[in-house]
């Protein structure tokens, strides 16, 4: 009966959801830690930005990628988006994800960045780079606030930066110009920040300018093994999910865009060619 059972499960690959090309960065760390496991990746690329949008719009796309993933086998998607994280996770898992299928999951990237903030802070001053959406939905300050009362939190806005990342211009003077304002905006308002953590996946597209920037000896938290090493313990603990996962090794790129120009951009934060398919997302 028990084999009856097992081998009626049919398995799917994990989804990760970004608006663009920031959830590579992720992705990038889940295959590291993780390389038994089939990933589809999707990317909104024709309506990113997020981080400047509405909480409606961005509940609603994010809402509609994780369908998509979900129509295509996944039993588990990773929202490998700040912005979709702080705007939209709560009422899919909440609202959504009950009437659409109580069995799969919708994982954010949010709570396994603050977990670790206690390990790595010294003065307990974090800064937090994010899109307006993240900013404004004050998500980090919430979720510190939970775990590490003394903490003080300053949430700086960059609405440029993911901007500059999705047009291919993380290497140019304006990428510099940017980050610098940011960073110095954020150390203007408090100077005992020791701890930066990049709370966009889009951002490690910038770390070279971002430690080119920050004062010297500055943390940089970067979210993607901090979410891999997160996702192999919810593994660890719900096997029931974890069975449904299908080993193959494979990853499958979606956009929303034309495929060429993503796949252009996403070779760099991968190892190997990029082949991406066009996923209309509307
Ligand atoms: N990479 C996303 C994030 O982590 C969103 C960037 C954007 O689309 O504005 O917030």
């Amino acid at each position: 009966m028990a084999e009856a059972d097992a081998s009626a499960i049919s398995l799917g690959r994990i989804g990760v959801f970004d608006s663009g090309y920031g959830g590579l960065t992720i992705l990038r760390d889940l295959r590291k830690a993780m390389p038994q496991y089939d990933y589809l990746y999707l990317g909104d690329n024709a309506r990113a930005p997020y981080g400047s949008r509405s909480f409606d719009v961005v509940y609603r796309y994010t809402l509609e990628a994780v369908r998509t993933l979900f129509s295509r086998g996944c039993p588990l998607v990773i929202l490998a988006c700040n912005t979709a994280s702080a705007k939209a996770l709560r009422s899919i898992q909440q609202n959504d994800l009950p009437g659409i299928d109580p069995a799969r999951r919708v994982l954010g990237v949010i709570r396994p960045t603050v977990e670790i903030l206690g390990n790595v802070s010294q003065g307990g001053h974090i800064g937090v780079l994010g899109t307006p959406g993240t900013v404004a939905s004050h998500s980090y300050q919430l979720e510190i606030r939970k775990l590490f009362p003394t903490m003080s939190v300053t949430e700086q806005a960059c609405p440029l930066l993911a901007a500059i990342v999705e047009n291919s211009e993380a290497d140019g003077d304006g990428a510099d110009y940017f980050v610098k304002k940011y960073i110095d905006r954020l150390m203007e308002r408090d100077p005992e920040v020791d701890t930066i953590v990049l709370a966009c996946t889009h951002y490690p597209l910038l770390i070279d300018k971002i430690r080119r920037y920050a004062p010297e000896g500055m943390r940089i938290l970067q979210q993607g093994s901090l979410v891999a090493d997160s996702l192999g313990d919810y593994l660890r603990r719900h096997p029931e999910m974890d069975v449904r996962l299908s080993r193959g090794g494979t990853v499958e790129y979606l956009t929303s865009e034309n495929p060429e120009k993503f796949d252009e951009l996403a070779s760099l934060f991968t190892d190997g060619e990029v082949k991406s398919r066009h996923c209309p997302l509307d």
